[in-house]
């Protein structure tokens, strides 16, 4: 594995990016930074983080054989990296928001942003960017709902460990992505999803608001809901936000 240390970058993610298509890179190469300028989040967002206070990093990893419809099992396996590795830290109440944003205690702790490169049907490599809040303990005013992990334990935590947990789990998780463990993986994620088997309100593209459980995952990758009148309607990540 081999770890870029940045002291100041626009953004992890672009930097690998940029990286893997100038160069051949090993597996597992991690870009870190102390201070990313130019984050960015899903859909086209900001991802805002406190220089120096929290592990803003992006992991490249090739692929042999996972399909490109496969590739919601990616996002299981490093979701479920983040999380058993905030388990071990002993954080309450950790659970997976789908599609992979990591909530303590009902609070964003932990973002994902995951950019796959495709061949044919396959995903050739990814490169996956976690910034996790560790301890940083004010945020801006418009950022509401969001945790780290200083204000849920109450005391600082070594980066340079943290990311190494991390990073053992990413590649324990990958592992049985490559040994083909999608039943395992599907079934650990569906168990810690946030709001899980609880009747939640939800708002569409349309801005309509409705209540609904969260039945699964399709195949494709989108929340399934069950609707009061038990039908389950599947909805893409821009299609549904909880509320
Ligand atoms: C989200 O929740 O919207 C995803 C946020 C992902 C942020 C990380 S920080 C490291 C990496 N570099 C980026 O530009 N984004 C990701």
């Amino acid at each position: 594995m081999k770890i870029i240390k940045l002291n100041a970058i626009d953004s992890t993610n672009s930097f690998l990016k940029d990286l893997a298509q100038n160069s051949t890179l090993e597996n597992y190469t991690v870009a870190i930074t102390e201070d990313q300028t130019k984050g960015r989040g899903q859909q086209e967002s900001k991802w805002v983080t406190a220089p120096l206070k929290n592990l803003t990093f992006s992991i490249f990893v090739k692929f042999n054989k996972l399909r490109i419809n496969q590739k919601r099992y990616l996002n299981f396996a490093i979701s479920l990296a983040i999380y058993d590795a905030l388990l071990e830290k002993k954080i309450d109440k950790i659970s997976i928001k789908w599609p992979n944003d990591i909530m303590a205690a009902n609070k964003k702790i932990c973002g994902i942003l995951i950019e796959n490169t495709f061949i044919g049907d396959r995903i050739k490599n990814s490169i996956t960017g976690i910034g996790l809040n560790v301890n940083q303990e004010i945020f801006p005013e418009y950022l509401k709902n969001v945790t780290s992990l200083k204000l849920e334990k109450g005391f600082d935590f070594n980066l340079n460990n943290l990311l190494n947990d991390i990073l053992i789990k990413i590649q324990e998780k990958i592992k049985l992505l490559e040994n083909n463990e999608f039943d395992l993986l599907e079934n650990s994620y569906l168990n810690v999803l946030y709001k899980k088997n609880i009747p939640t309100m939800f708002k569409n593209c349309q801005n309509e608001i409705f209540i609904g459980i969260i039945y699964g995952i399709s195949t494709d990758g989108k929340l399934q809901i069950q609707l009061e009148d038990d039908s389950i309607k599947e909805f893409g990540i821009k299609e549904v936000s909880f509320l």
